[in-house]
């Protein structure tokens, strides 16, 4: 295994800490040189690059939002000429404005580097075959995954998201060994091959590496199971790079290395800002060491998680499993609340199927909320009457609060194509 490793996957964590201050003084220095909402944003907390003397000295710097991003929509945040921008990439966002994003040629040699890295810790070798089916285009899921497996020289079956059957086909007739896709989509997928009448534990995949929206471990538990594969986190944003920024090894399963000689994470206090110790919970903050087109200086994610020691790659620390983003978090009746917590009661009931959805309304004065989970096949009414109430009661013991649940028709459920939209919110504005 160890000959596998790249040069910086080889670091102590000694090295690692002097190139990561290297690179964020000159990140520093760049930001603050080319892009005029840095200088300002220094200026005004009263920092300088030079102030930087230690890691520790990030704290100082301002954070960066995704609102700073939009506010200068779409290249004010670029900080090389035009004609050095090689791609652009953005990201939909559920409201206004995308969010763009560009790379340098070395940008993009940088991000393949990563994503090849990161294949490599799921399983993939040299010479396998990559299904990649994120979705191509301005999403970074498709492009990033197809340079990243090209670079640790496999073989790319660019299929991108949706003509589901098609899919399945090239499944079966490419005999790829390793899937690309969020999990979600992998759950339409699995519908697809009962519906053909083909045994998805039947076919070549032996790895799924799975991301871009937040999945639990009871759903590792039910995709493993279902396609005998294994199943990997792989974690990134468009703002930072794109898939790659940190991956779980496939020998530990154990939460993600950051890889921290391109990514700086910090996580901090969602409310005050303030830099937590590791090990405890908070927003993950990301400041970028290499990125030239556009360094994003502690970066705030709305990301929650806590960074850990590393083990399989011991220079760099993991990240816990993402549970939520504060954006998806329900807050009812005073109890904060979110989609993977429903998905892990929901998975391991019985009689319905790994398919659900949230629906928020406002009864009153109050917030409430509705579990809709779809009955298995073979489930009976019994069955369905008894999976809601066994729903209901989990998430008020789990999680402290009332729901309704509903457990609907097998198949009335919206399939994923890609990003899973989890909570329908049909409270009036
Ligand atoms: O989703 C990049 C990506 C593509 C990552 C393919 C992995 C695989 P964005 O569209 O900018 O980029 O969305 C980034 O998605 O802030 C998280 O909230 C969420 N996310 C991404 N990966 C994971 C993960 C891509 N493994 C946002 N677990 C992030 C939980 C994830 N959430």
């Amino acid at each position: 295994m160890t000959d596998l490793l790249d040069g910086g996957e080889r670091l102590g964590r000694e090295e690692l800490a002097a190139l990561q201050l290297e690179r964020l003084r000159s990140t520093l220095r760049h930001a603050y040189a080319h892009v005029d909402f840095h200088r300002r944003a220094f200026d005004a907390a009263g920092v300088h690059p030079d102030d930087c003397r230690s890691l520790a000295d990030l704290a100082r710097f301002p954070f960066t939002t995704k609102a700073d991003l939009r506010d200068h929509y779409p290249f004010g945040m670029f900080a090389v000429d035009r004609s050095r921008i090689r791609r652009v990439h953005a990201s939909s966002g559920t409201t206004g404005l995308p969010t763009v994003v560009g790379y340098t040629e070395g940008d993009l040699d940088v991000w393949a580097d990563v994503v090849a890295r990161s294949l490599r810790a799921a399983g993939a070798r040299p010479g396998d075959r990559v299904h990649v089916a994120y979705g191509y285009g301005l999403f970074t899921g498709g492009l990033g995954a197809h340079y990243g497996a090209e670079r640790l020289g496999c073989t790319v079956i660019p299929a991108s998201g949706g003509m589901t059957a098609r899919q399945v086909r090239l499944i079966q007739d490419f005999e790829p060994e390793i899937i690309m896709v969020t999990p979600s989509y992998m759950l339409t997928l699995l519908d697809e091959f009962e519906r053909q009448g083909v045994d998805p534990r039947s076919t070549s995949l032996k790895v799924g590496v799975f991301g871009a929206e937040p999945w639990t471990e009871a759903m590792r538990a039910e995709i493993e199971e279902r396609f005998a594969i294994d199943a990997v986190d792989i974690y990134g944003l468009s703002e930072v790079m794109g898939p790659g920024v940190a991956q779980e090894c496939v020998e530990t399963k154990d939460g993600l290395h950051v890889w921290e000689d391109h990514f700086y994470p910090e996580v901090v206090d969602p409310i005050t800002g303030e830099v937590l110790p590791d090990g405890e919970r908070g927003e993950l903050v990301f400041t970028s060491l290499t990125k030239e087109a556009m360094p994003v200086i502690r970066y705030r994610t709305r990301d929650l998680t806590r960074l850990l020691p590393g083990t399989a790659r011991p220079a760099f620390r993991r990240m816990e499993k993402v549970t939520g983003r504060s954006d998806d978090m329900v807050i009812l009746r005073g109890v904060n609340l979110f989609p993977t917590q429903i998905e892990e009661i929901v998975l391991r009931t019985p009689a319905v199927a790994p398919h659900f959805q949230l629906r928020l309304t406002r009864e009153g004065r109050l917030d409430a909320l509705t579990v809709r989970a779809e009955a298995r096949a073979d489930a009976t009414p019994e069955d369905r009457a008894e999976a809601a109430r066994a729903i209901g009661r989990a998430v008020k013991d789990g999680i402290g609060v009332s729901v309704a649940v509903e457990v609907v028709d097998p198949e009335t459920l919206e399939r994923s194509v890609g990003k899973i939209k989890r909570i329908v919110d049909l409270r009036e504005k």
